[in-house]
Parts: structure tokens; sequence; C-alpha cells
């Protein structure tokens, strides 16, 4: 029996000893890197509408992310990202050849986009894949970062490397990684339909459901109307203060989602931030989608109301 009880002590130990290492391997050791393998992607010449439309999407999409104080897109540091996964500084993307991004080629800034590794093959921690995004609107964002748009102008501004915390690490080696680039073309939606519009909206372009659903650990970015709890709100963000912020419900719920409220106060939330109750004006990161088209905001609106109501009050989570 003693002997049964030494052996279990050892491995036991070596268990314990093997956590520990792993641990501190993880800890002290860069995040991975891969394979950067380059799609074939067609060339094409940016026109003026392209180059327009990919502005007005990237405003959507992306500058809330980049774009410094100093009204360059010379990227910041990232105040929303919880402090359990670490710090991030997004990165300058002008078109500085060092500092910036003028050096990408079109078809690895697709791929950075598509799967989330860089042209060394980083990978990218703490930025969405777009990888759900038409193939027109990535080529108008293309043509607009390749644009000579002011903002884009070469800048030399320089900032830290991302700093994940343990736990970040952790999640860049098991549930954080690159997805494979699309295996065949990304179509737009069939015009005329507003809820095929309103939910690539929700789900392959402005991301509201990785926000919206209740932990960004679960989402099922594969399959966004997949993810546990989809759109019922509860996820924690920091405020500009650093203070955690919960997202809301926005399943056409009657007690705890938007089932009360009609499209208009909907569309004045989501574009002016003003809120149809006795809540304050949205805040940060909830940041007005003041660039959304009429079409499009009724479009998210009509796709809601498709959604199954889920009972969760924001308000009662305590975390
Ligand atoms: C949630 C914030 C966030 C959003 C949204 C976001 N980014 Fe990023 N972006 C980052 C971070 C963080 C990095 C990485 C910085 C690093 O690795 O040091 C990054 C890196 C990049 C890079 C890589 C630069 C390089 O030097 O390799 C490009 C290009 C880029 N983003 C473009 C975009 C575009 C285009 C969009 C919208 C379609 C977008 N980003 C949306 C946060 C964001
Ligand atoms: C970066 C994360 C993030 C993204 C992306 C995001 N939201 Fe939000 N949203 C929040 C947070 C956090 C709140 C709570 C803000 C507050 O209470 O002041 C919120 C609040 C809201 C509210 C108010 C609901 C209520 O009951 O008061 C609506 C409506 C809303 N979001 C819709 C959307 C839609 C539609 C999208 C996509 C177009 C979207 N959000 C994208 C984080 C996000």
């Amino acid at each position: 029996m003693k002997k049964v009880l030494r052996i279990a002590g050892y491995v036991l130990g070596a268990i314990v000893l093997l956590l520990a290492l792993s641990a501190a391997y993880v800890n002290v050791s860069a995040l991975p890197t891969y394979e950067v393998k380059i799609p074939e992607y067609p060339a094409f010449k940016p026109d003026s509408t392209m180059i327009a439309e990919g502005k007005r999407t990237f405003n959507l999409v992306c500058n809330h992310c980049h774009m410094a104080e100093s009204g360059k897109l010379e990227g910041k540091f990232l105040p929303e990202i919880p402090s359990m996964f670490g710090k991030a500084w997004s990165a300058n993307i002008t078109s500085h050849p060092v500092y910036g991004i003028g050096n990408y080629t079109t078809p690895e800034l697709a791929n950075l986009l598509r799967t989330g590794i860089q042209r060394d093959g980083d990978y990218v921690p703490f930025m969405p894949q777009f990888n759900h995004l038409t193939d027109q609107d990535l080529q108008n964002i293309i043509a607009y970062l390749r644009s000579d748009a002011p903002e884009l102008a070469p800048s030399d501004v320089a900032h830290p490397a991302v700093q994940p915390s343990f736990f970040g690490k952790l999640l860049c080696r098991t549930m954080f990684k690159p997805v494979p680039y699309p295996d065949k073309p990304i179509p737009v939606p069939p015009a005329g339909d507003a809820v095929a519009l309103g939910r690539y909206l929700a789900t392959g372009k402005l991301d509201c459901y990785s926000c919206h659903s209740p932990d960004f650990m679960t989402v099922n970015s594969d399959e966004p109307e997949k993810t546990p709890g989809y759109l019922s709100g509860g996820n924690e963000l920091n405020d500009l203060e650093g203070h955690p912020i919960l997202s809301r419900n926005l399943t056409p719920d009657k007690e705890t989602g938007l089932g009360n409220w009609t499209e208009a106060q909907f569309i004045m939330a989501l574009r002016t931030g003003i809120r149809p109750n006795e809540r304050p004006a949205l805040r940060f990161p909830m940041m007005p989608y003041t660039a959304l088209t009429d079409e499009e905001a009724k479009a998210i609106w009509a796709y809601l109301q498709t959604v199954p109501p889920i009972k969760n009050d924001v308000d009662k989570i305590k975390k």
C-alpha cells in the first residue's frame, strides 16, 4: 500500500512539475509564428469609387482601433482590451516602408486581413480576422489602404509590441489562432434581401456578435450564429478609464433585450448613441456607427428580429 502511495506521489509530483515547466515556457517564450502562405490574389486597378467605399468601410470597421489622436492611421494604445488578456497597441498602418505597411504587397495584405498572419509569420493578437468579409469589401479596403489619402501619408511613429499576459499567451497557443484563407469566393448578399445583408453586417463585417455574445472565449468565428448565448450580451470589456463595461442583450427578448425597441429607436442609438431609455448615451467601446447608410441600419434591425430571443439580464450580472 505504502509503495502504491509513494508511486502515486511521484506521478503527481511529475505532473505538477511538468505543468509548472510548461507554464514557465509559455510565459518566457515568444508567441508562436506561422508559415506565410501567400494566396493568389488577382491584380486590380483601384478606382475612386472603390477607394471611397473602402474608406467608408474602414471607418466603420477599423478606424476606432487604428486612428491616432493626430488624425493619422499611426496606431495607438487600445484601452478596451481587458487586462486579463494583456496590453496592446494597434499598428501604424500608414504607407511608411519601415514603421507602416508601405512594404506590404496586395496579396500579403489580403492574407493578413483574412488569416491574422503578418508578412513575417507573426500572428496579430487582439485584431479580429476578417475571414467573412466579402471579396468586394476586402478589395475596397485594400484599395483605400494603398491610396494617397492624407491620413495614410508615411509616419514614423512606433509603438511597443503587444504584451499579452500569461493568460493571453496561453490563449495564443490554444484558442486565438490564425484562420485559414477562404477557399472559395465570398459574394455580396443578394440585393433586396435585408435579413441577409443584416446578417452579413452583424457577423461578417461589423462584428457586432463577438462583443455582444457573452464571452470572447466562446465565440464561434467559423459559424458565428452557433456562438453560445448568441447576441445576448454580458461580455465584459473595458471603458476608456479601464473600468469594466458589459455589452448588452441585442436579442428580441422583451424584458432583457431589444424586444420593446422600435426600428427608429434602434437606428437612432446605433447612429448617434442616444438610447430610448433612462440609460446614458452609449459609452466606449460602443462607438456610434455614423457612416452606416439607412439601408444598412434597417437591415441590421431586420436581421435582429430573426435571432432567437434569449433572456439575459445584463444589469444583474456580477463579474
Ligand atoms: C480591435 C482593434 C483592431 C481592429 C478593429 C483592427 N485592427 Fe488592425 N491591428 C490591431 C492590432 C492590435 C494590431 C497588431 C499590432 C502588433 O502586432 O503590434 C493590428 C495590426 C494591423 C496590421 C498589420 C501591420 C503590420 O505592420 O504588420 C494591419 C495592416 C492592420 N492592422 C489593418 C487593419 C484593417 C484594414 C482593419 C479593418 C478591416 C483593422 N486593422 C482592424 C488592432 C485592430
Ligand atoms: C467593441 C465591442 C462592441 C461592438 C463591436 C459593438 N458593440 Fe454594441 N455595445 C457594446 C457595449 C460595451 C455596449 C454597452 C454600452 C453602454 O452601456 O454604454 C453596447 C451597447 C449597444 C446597444 C444598446 C443596447 C441597450 O440595451 O442599451 C446597442 C443597440 C448596440 N450596442 C448595438 C450594436 C450593433 C448593432 C453593433 C454592430 C453594428 C454593435 N453594437 C457593435 C459593445 C460593442
